[in-house]
């Protein structure tokens, strides 16, 4: 009898390992959660995923992390992390929603995405442009390329519903204006977050969340993350990078961008198989933020993997007595 694990059961394994690396980084920035400073919360989160690493029996690339080499310390693109083992792509972002973290608002999430060589597109640290439905509506029903009218019509039509039944989801900034005046004008209703479109988008493929449509623009790395989920959940995706000058074109072209317009399907922003983890730092209509009490806290994860569409909810009890760190 051999003692090799087949690659399903070692990726099964290596999925259920990941949260423990989510859970590490939400369990750390809970520590700031309403403290108002952000910048503290985020080095948390970054230094105890980084420490979490550590035990993952991955040869890991960060290719969408906390920056260039140069203006990250830690999880920096092109850092390699784990213990050894497959080489694998990862893509992190150890707290979404720094300011949310700060302000004790809901929605801020410790996220991981981890894919084969050469999956994830290797986005710059610039806005995309995204759009996003959940599962089981024809390919193409929502496009980048279509108005915001069209888009609405196309869906209603497909989910047999009134535009009105529709709801949007966009992060409430001024850049917005025009898309939320749209939606407004077709008669759509709109949920406005302050800041997490990576839970923006999780959230169309969630029923329980009543969101049909995601639309706007937010980080690119967050764009893959996201779309990282959908590749596991169901549903589509569509995102074009945005630029503010030719530097960032410049940029895009140096990280292996070709076209620097095109308009990124969710296969081509996340391919092959993929697995997606994340914590809840605090609740949102995904997951349930950290609970503290004096000698240990309880966590909320899910965990996805492509593969076989699983998608689980993991709630842990960490007793810090005996698990001989506090997550500070
Ligand atoms: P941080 O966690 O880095 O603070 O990002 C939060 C976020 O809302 C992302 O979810 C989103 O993609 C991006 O910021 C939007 O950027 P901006 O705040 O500039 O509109």
């Amino acid at each position: 009898m051999t003692k090799d694990k087949s690659p399903s059961q070692s990726d099964r394994n290596l999925a259920l390992e990941l949260v423990r690396v989510t859970e590490a980084a939400a369990l750390a920035a809970s520590v700031w959660i309403g403290r108002g400073d952000k910048n503290s919360a985020d080095g948390a989160a970054v230094g105890a995923m980084r420490r979490a690493f550590n035990a993952v029996a991955i040869d890991g690339l960060v290719v969408i992390g906390e920056g260039e080499m140069d203006e990250a310390p830690m999880l920096f693109i092109g850092e390699r992390v784990g213990a050894g083992g497959p080489a694998m792509d990862i893509a992190v972002d150890p707290l979404e929603g720094t300011v949310i973290a700060a302000k004790g608002a809901p929605n801020a999430i410790a996220v991981i995405a981890l894919a084969e060589h050469g999956n994830f597109l290797h986005a710059p640290d610039i806005y995309m442009d995204k759009i996003a439905v959940g599962p089981g509506l024809p390919a193409g029903v929502v496009s980048l390329e279509a108005s915001i009218g069209e888009n609405l019509r196309n869906l209603a039509l497909a989910k047999k519903c009134d535009i009105a039944d529709l709801m949007v989801c966009t992060l409430d900034r001024d850049r917005h204006a025009e898309i939320i005046a749209q939606c407004r004008e077709a008669g759509a209703r709109i949920t406005l977050i302050g800041d997490g479109d990576v839970s923006g988008v999780i959230a169309v493929s969630q029923p329980d969340a009543g969101i049909d449509l995601y639309i706007g623009s937010g980080g690119a790395p967050e764009g893959v993350l996201a779309a990282a989920a959908l590749r596991c959940i169901g549903g589509q995706m569509q995102g074009r990078l945005l630029y503010e000058d030719d530097a960032q074109i410049e940029r895009a072209r140096g990280m292996g961008i070709a076209d620097p317009h095109r308009i990124y399907a969710l296969e081509d922003m996340a391919r092959g198989n993929v697995m997606f983890a994340a914590t809840g730092v605090t609740t949102g209509p995904m997951l349930r933020g950290v609970r503290r009490s004096g000698i240990g806290a309880i966590t909320h994860s899910t965990v996805m993997r492509s593969q076989s569409g699983t998608v689980r909810y993991i709630e842990a009890h960490h007793n810090f007595e005996t698990k001989g760190w506090i997550a500070s």
